[in-house]
């Protein structure tokens, strides 16, 4: 059983500045709940009931936001805000969470290894913590399940526009079964003309505790930086690596877009918010 997961939420965000200045781009919201929190919400619905989450300089509200809050229950409890008083208490009981600090910001790959020490030689889900995953089925049980079978890594994959595919790492695989791949090669952020198709590795995985020694092989890549996708790569000469599609929608809340994207989306399905969000809408358009 697979009981661990990694977030890696160390990141520079880049993209979305000058918010993530001194911010964590993880703890933007969406409707009301920052997207780590989603992110953590998905991972113990797959089971998982120990997190590791990487974290580096100005990520501090990360740590204050799965912390309890002494102050602001006991100011809740006196004015009989009960659901609010609820819902601050629940973040901090969704799992047990452990931190690590990624010092030097060298890429997603990079900040994995941080993780070696905490996984102690047990597969792991790996979930972005600035990408939230809207699926039919959950989506981290299917990647589990399909490790439980086959005993090697296994990562989500997404069909992305040909327009957009330079901005992922994407596979080439053979299909092997309804939504899964035999993964063939890795290539990050292909050159155009150069994808190997339009499958794109979609910010979720179940990774062999293996991974860890290919990552200390793997050299500097794409941006400079140390690539996740180099390292599967390199594993991939050893060991099988499967795909599974993604059934369901990906939101990148690390761009500007995708972010205003999302909130519209989680907001029309909040009972609350959603009918008066709509008709907002609508006269929005209509105007
Ligand atoms: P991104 O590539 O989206 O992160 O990483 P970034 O570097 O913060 O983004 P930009 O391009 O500058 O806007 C995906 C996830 O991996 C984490 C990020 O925090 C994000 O959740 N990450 C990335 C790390 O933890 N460490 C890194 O060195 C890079």
């Amino acid at each position: 059983m697979i009981k661990k997961a990694v977030i890696p939420a160390a990141g520079m965000g880049t993209r979305f500045l000058p918010f993530a200045k001194a911010q964590p781009k993880e703890m933007l919201p969406i409707v009301d709940q920052p997207v780590i929190q989603y992110v953590v919400e998905e991972a113990v619905a797959a089971g998982i009931t120990d997190i590791l989450m990487i974290i580096g300089k100005g990520k501090r509200a990360i740590e204050e936001h799965f912390d309890r809050n002494f102050e602001l229950e006991a100011g809740l409890a006196e004015k009989g805000r009960v659901e609010d008083l609820q819902a601050v208490r629940r973040i901090s009981d969704l799992a047990d969470i452990h931190f690590v600090w990624q010092k030097e910001l060298n890429g997603l790959g990079d900040a994995v290894r941080h993780a070696r020490h905490h996984v102690n030689n047990e597969p792991f889900l790996l979930l972005l913590g600035d990408t939230l995953i809207q699926s039919e089925d959950s989506l981290c049980r299917r990647l589990i399940e399909v490790y439980e079978r086959y005993g090697e890594s296994v990562v989500a994959l997404e069909p992305v526009a040909e327009d957009k595919v330079g901005l992922y790492g994407v596979i080439r695989g053979r299909a092997i079964g309804e939504d899964l791949h035999l993964i063939e090669d890795l290539v990050e952020k292909p050159e155009a003309g150069e994808a190997p198709s339009n499958l794109a590795i979609a910010s979720r995985y179940v990774l062999s505790p293996r991974i860890f020694d290919y990552l200390e092989l793997t050299p500097r890549g794409k941006s400079n930086e140390i690539q996740l996708t180099d390292a599967l790569r390199l594993m991939l000469r050893d060991v099988a690596i499967y795909g599974v599609t993604l059934n369901g929608r990906r939101h990148d809340i690390g761009n500007k877009l995708d972010f205003l994207k999302t909130n519209i989306v989680y907001g029309l399905e909040r009972e609350n918010l959603g009918p008066d969000l709509r008709s907002f809408i609508e006269d929005l358009v209509r105007e």
